[in-house]
This record gives C-alpha cells, sequence and structure tokens, in this order.
C-alpha cells in the first residue's frame, strides 16, 4: 500500500505532487505528506488523515516556502506505527538534510533501529521507514553520493520496498529504488516523475519507464539515469501508458463504486467482444499461450488470489471442474504461501489480482513458478508485477477501478474465467452444446445487469429497510456460495455491518444458533439444482424468526411469505448467474454504506492495493 509520488521539473511541485497523491488516495489514506526542495534546504509538510488535511496545511504555509521545482509525497497505509503526523511521511535522517518516502515493510527494522541507536541515531517516529532515512543519510556521509549511499544502504534491508530519496545537498534531483513494491518512472519534457502507479501521472504524460526489483534511478528535470544492482547503466524500454484521465471522473455519479458498478453491462461486453463472436464459434484467447497438447496434458488447476478475486476463484472452481474435469483447488494466496504445495509442469496455476500488484499473490506466484508450472494470470492491469511474471495473460479490461471495494473488476474476473474455462474445454473436445450455451447466455448477459441497474431504486429501498441491523447472514449453494461470500465482503467493507456468508447446507450446523429477529438472512436462490434445498434452509431460518431477504430469479408463490422481501432478477443459467447476483449484493451494500453515511470509496483501514504480506 501507500501511494509515492516525485517529480522534478519546471511546474511548481508541490501542485503536481497534491494531483498526483489525489489520484493514489485509493492506496491509503492514514496520512499524507510532500518534501520539497527549496533553495538548498528541504521543507517537509505532512498531515494526519485524509489528503486534504495536508492541503489545508499547506495553505497555511508561506507561498515562498512552499514553491519548489522538486518534491516528493507521499499516502500512508500504516504498517508500522499509528497513523499520526509524526508517523507520515516522509521521514528524515537526524539532521533532517536527507528526507525520503516509502511504500513496504522492512522487515528487519528492529534490528537496524537498535544499531542505528547505538551508532546515535535519534529516532522521531516509530514506523520501520525511518531506519531507512538513517542509514542512507548514514551511507551518504561516507561516500557523499546518494546512488552507492542507497544501493549500500538496502543492502541491508529485508523485506519490501519502493523509495524516493531527496537530499539537501544533490539539488533538484531524486534517487529512487525498488524492490517487490512498484514504482514507474514517467518520462516528460523538462519534467519527469515517479509514481507507485499510473493514475498519479497520466495527466502529464503517456510514456513510462518501469524500473526492475533493485534498479536504482537518479531523476533530474531534463535526465533519466537508471543503474543496475552492479550501477552499470541500463536502458530500460520507455512504454506507452493505457490510461485515459477520463476513467479517472465520477462522471456525475456520487461515489466512483456506484460509476463502477454501472459501467459493468459495458465492462461485459467490452471483454466479450474480440473472444466471442457468436455461440457456436471457439473462443479465442490470444495471449494465452498453453498448445493443445499442453491442455491435454493439464492434470490439476490451482487458483491462487486474495479478497474478492479469491471469491471469482471460488466460481472458477465450479466452472472449471464442471466444463474441463480437471480437478481444480483453490486457495489464498497468503496460506499458499506457507506450506509445501504440489505443483509441476503439468499443473495450470492461475493468479487472479485486479491491481496486478498484491504482495501475497506474487509471492506465491513466483514460488509456484519454481515449480515449472504455467502461470494465468488473470488481472486487470496488464503492466503490472504479476502480470510480467505470467506465462499466459488474460486481461480482464475492466477500466480503471478507483473505489476501494472491488466490483467491476470481479464481473471482469468471473467472465475471464468463464472464457478461460470454455476455451480448455472445447481444446479437450468437450460438448460442444453446454458451451454454446453458456457463451449464448454470456452474450445476453450485458442486458440483463441493465435490467437489474434500472431496478435500483427498489433494491435501494430494501437497503434503507435494513441499514439499522448490525449483523447479516448472507446464504447460497452450489455456485452462489462464493457470491454469499462476495456479498457479505462487501457489505462488510464499506458498512462496518458484519456480513457473514456460508452454505445454505452448513446453517444447521452451528450459524443457527445465532438466528432470531435481530438478525436478517439474505437467501441466494437460483431456478436450478440447489433451489428446493435453499429454499428448505429458509423455511428453517424463518421458523427461527429471522427476517428473509431473497435475491432470486424465481419465487413459486407458495414461498413469497417466507420472505419480507425479496429482489427479482432476470433468469439465467445457474452457471452465469452469479454474475447477476453479485450485482444486487453490490448495489445493496453501497445503499446501506451511502444511507450510514460512510465514506463508501476509501472505507477506513482499507487500501485498493495491498503491497506488504
Ligand atoms: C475488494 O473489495 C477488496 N478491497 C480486497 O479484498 C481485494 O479484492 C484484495 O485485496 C485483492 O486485491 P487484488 O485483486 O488487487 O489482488
Ligand atoms: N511501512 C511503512 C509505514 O508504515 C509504509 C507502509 C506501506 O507501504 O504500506 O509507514
Amino acid at each position: 500500500m501507500c501511494g509515492i509520488v516525485g517529480y522534478v521539473g519546471y511546474q511548481n511541485a508541490v501542485d503536481v505532487l497534491i494531483d498526483g497523491l489525489r489520484h493514489l488516495e485509493y492506496r491509503g489514506y492514514d496520512s499524507s505528506g510532500v518534501a520539497l526542495y527549496n533553495g538548498g534546504k528541504i521543507n517537509v509538510y505532512k498531515a494526519q488523515g485524509k489528503l486534504q488535511n495536508l492541503v489545508d496545511e499547506l495553505k497555511k504555509q508561506d507561498p515562498s516556502e512552499i514553491k519548489s521545482n522538486a518534491g516528493i509525497g507521499h499516502i500512508r497505509w500504516a504498517t508500522h506505527g499509528v497513523p499520526n503526523q509524526i508517523n507520515a511521511h516522509p521521514q528524515t535522517c537526524n539532521c533532517g538534510g536527507l528526507t525520503l518516502v516509502h511504500n513496504g515493510i522492512i522487515e528487519n527494522y528492529a534490528e537496524l533501529k537498535t544499531e542505528l541507536e547505538n551508532a546515535g541515531c535519534k529516532f522521531k517516529s516509530q514506523t520501520d521507514t525511518e531506519v531507512a532515512a538513517h542509514l542512507i543519510a548514514y551511507e551518504y556521509a561516507k561516500t557523499k553520493d546518494l546512488i552507492s549511499a542507497l544501493k549500500n544502504a538496502v543492502k541491508k534491508l529485508k523485506g519490501a520496498w519502493a523509495f524516493c530519496v531527496m537530499h539537501k545537498n544533490e539539488p533538484d534531483c531524486i534517487v529512487a529504488t525498488r524492490k517487490n513494491a512498484p514504482l514507474l518512472i514517467g518520462v516528460g519534457e523538462n519534467e519527469n516523475f515517479l509514481a507507485s502507479d499510473i493514475p498519479a501521472i497520466i495527466k502529464y504524460t503517456k510514456k513510462a519507464i518501469y524500473l526492475n526489483d533493485d534498479q536504482i534511478t537518479k531523476i533530474t528535470k531534463d535526465k533519466i539515469e537508471i543503474y543496475n544492482p552492479d550501477l552499470t547503466l541500463s536502458q530500460n524500454k520507455v512504454e506507452f501508458l493505457p490510461f485515459e484521465p477520463m476513467a479517472l471522473s465520477k462522471m456525475g455519479y456520487k461515489h466512483y463504486m456506484l460509476k463502477e458498478i454501472h459501467e459493468q453491462p459495458d465492462v461485459v461486453r467490452n471483454i466479450l467482444q474480440d473472444k466471442i463472436f457468436d455461440e457456436i464459434s471457439d473462443i479465442k484467447l490470444k495471449d494465452v499461450k498453453l498448445t493443445k497438447e499442453e491442455i491435454k496434458n493439464i492434470k490439476r488447476i490451482q487458483i491462487i488470489a486474495c479478497g474478492t478475486s479469491l471469491h471469482a476463484g471460488l466460481v472458477g472452481k465450479y466452472v472449471m471442474e464442471e466444463l474441463t474435469g480437471i480437478p481444480v483447488d483453490v486457495e489464498a494466496s497468503s496460506e499458499y504461501i506457507y506450506r509445501s504445495t504440489i505443483a509441476d509442469k503439468n499443473t495450470l496455476v492461475i493468479g487472479i489480482s485486479q491491481s496486478g500488484e498484491t504482495a501475497d499473490t506474487i509471492t506465491a506466484i513466483r514460488q509456484v513458478k519454481e515449480k515449472g508450472a504455467h502461470v494465468l494470470i488473470i488481472t486487470n492491469r496488464n503492466e503490472s508485477m504479476l502480470a510480467r511474471l505470467s506465462d499466459s495473460l488474460l486481461h480482464v479490461n475492466a477500466g480503471i477501478e478507483v473505489s476501494v471495494a472491488a466490483t467491476k473488476s470481479y464481473i471482469a474476473q468471473l467472465i475471464s474465467i468463464y472464457l478461460l474455462a470454455i476455451f480448455i474445454a472445447e481444446n479437450l473436445g468437450k460438448e460442444k452444446s453446454i458451451l454454446n450455451n453458456i457463451k449464448h447466455e454470456l452474450l445476453l448477459l450485458p442486458s440483463k445487469l441493465e435490467a437489474i441497474l434500472s431496478n435500483a431504486s427498489h433494491i435501494r429501498d430494501v437497503a434503507k429497510k435494513y441499514s439499522g441491523y448490525k449483523n447479516f447472514i448472507f446464504i447460497a449453494r452450489g455456485i452462489n456460495y462464493p457470491t454469499a461470500l462476495e456479498g457479505a465482503l462487501k457489505l462488510k467493507e464499506i458498512s462496518y455491518i458484519n456480513a457473514t456468508g456460508y452454505p445454505a447446507g452448513e446453517l444447521k450446523h452451528g450459524p443457527i444458533a445465532m438466528l432470531d429477529e435481530t438478525m436478517p438472512v439474505l437467501a441466494i436462490l437460483n431456478e436450478g439444482r440447489v433451489y428446493d434445498k435453499v429454499m428448505s434452509n429458509c423455511e428453517e431460518a424463518y421458523a427461527r424468526q429471522a427476517k428473509l431477504i431473497g435475491v432470486a430469479n424465481y419465487i413459486d408463490d407458495k414461498h413469497k411469505q417466507l420472505f419480507d422481501d425479496y429482489i427479482l432478477i432476470p433468469e439465467i443459467l445457474d452457471m452465469v448467474s452469479p454474475a447477476l447476483n453479485v450485482t444486487v449484493l453490490q448495489l445493496l451494500a453501497y445503499y446501506i454504506a451511502e444511507y450510514l453515511g460512510k465514506d463508501v470509496d476509501q472505507p477506513r483501514n482499507l487500501a485498493k492495493s495491498v503491497t506488504v504480506e
């Protein structure tokens, strides 16, 4: 997490830095700060909480003090030390001559801190980051060269980092490095940039250079030098950035989350457009590099992901096993890392990640690559670290997602999983009629999503009615069990209401003990294999006085009285139904949070991309 920005150029640095940080706020909002080079000294300004507090703080300053052509900025998601002003970045060395911003974690900071304290360093903050400031300053004192100081200092660190460093004796330049945390260089004219992510700089340039792990860069307004770890010069290629600044506007919606939910029909159309042409032609996935022979040799599939992406993976298990007959395991990346997993050249490992930056998933994927498995990455960011680690890529192409709670990227992941499962099944020569039926449903999906979105006012009324409850249970069976998990996660994330997803059949094995009139149960019912079973579980909840909300494509008359409220969705094949059902749950969570006045796009304690393990 955390977002970092650096700027050297002809513009007033503080304006570029604040603008950049505003576009990185999704990465954290515990505190923010900037350091500005100003006539032989570096002025540091920091504020606790949202970026606006820093903006207010800067307004109080003497304009001549904040005028600068070089600076670094930071938006924090705290890992070490409470989110207060002292712990905000930039962090500085003893004399304040060196200042830096950091994204990541220094795992061995405690040992280093003791060593540095023994050597006379006075620590001001509780952060792990401050260790790096003292350490680089210590190295700089020896060599008077910021590049070698950074190189020597990072050798002593364990963990993950992207650093941007300035020193008062090194005017109008920034030195930066990274390891297991993102950092890109924006290439401008008479100005250059550093940033954790594209939105921070897209307004200013469409050209960027990606720094590799352990490379060091020095940027000035008209020069970019990149050094390999042995300090030989490197020529990294200049790439063109994919985003339009337009994608970063709310387009009249109150929150990005609502805008992103409403984009879902187009997101689906977008992914399908060059992959499914009609229901009878085979699916085309140009960046999936598996040959027919390799597909035939796949003995198992492992899906690794976190959070919402993990829920997409769970849907993937149902779809892939059903359509391909290949056994599928799904696991949270953070769990996968710490056990001896079995993968080999006949294993297809699918990593799913909206950001492509999630540290847990990156570590897990690096581990399996060593075992020779084919790594296929499903991501919304085809320039990300995970995309770069992939053997095959499915770019979900949902457009930038700003709201911390994932919505459109989830739908896009689901669609990608259907496409991949059909693609594998087609290559295995599986029964066409089933596959064609799913393709048919996928092609109809955008208009069904539109039907749900046009019924949003009903969902808003239901949300308002239930917004006072403190606990919810979401139940479903089969392919919609992950939908129940995802619906509950959305509600938790943005409204802070306790919501738990259960397989409906598990209710009677424990959770039913909690049921009474204070605990609404939301049941997802789809006509198909498990409809009657879920309905029986609804009866059980009804008998315990629980308030029941149904999300269903059909409720027969004799059962309607069970439900206090129900939201009907268009008819859809059970296998494709998660994509429709989840949209109802996203809207329900959104309207509850909005009604409660929560900070929907930037919920407390969260960050959009989690770059620490
Ligand atoms: C989604 O609403 C969450 N904020 C979070 O669970 C997220 O899905 C998770 O951190 C994984 O992120 P990724 O998809 O970028 O890897
Ligand atoms: N570890 C640093 C801190 O807590 C940076 C946090 C991060 O990048 O997530 O301040």
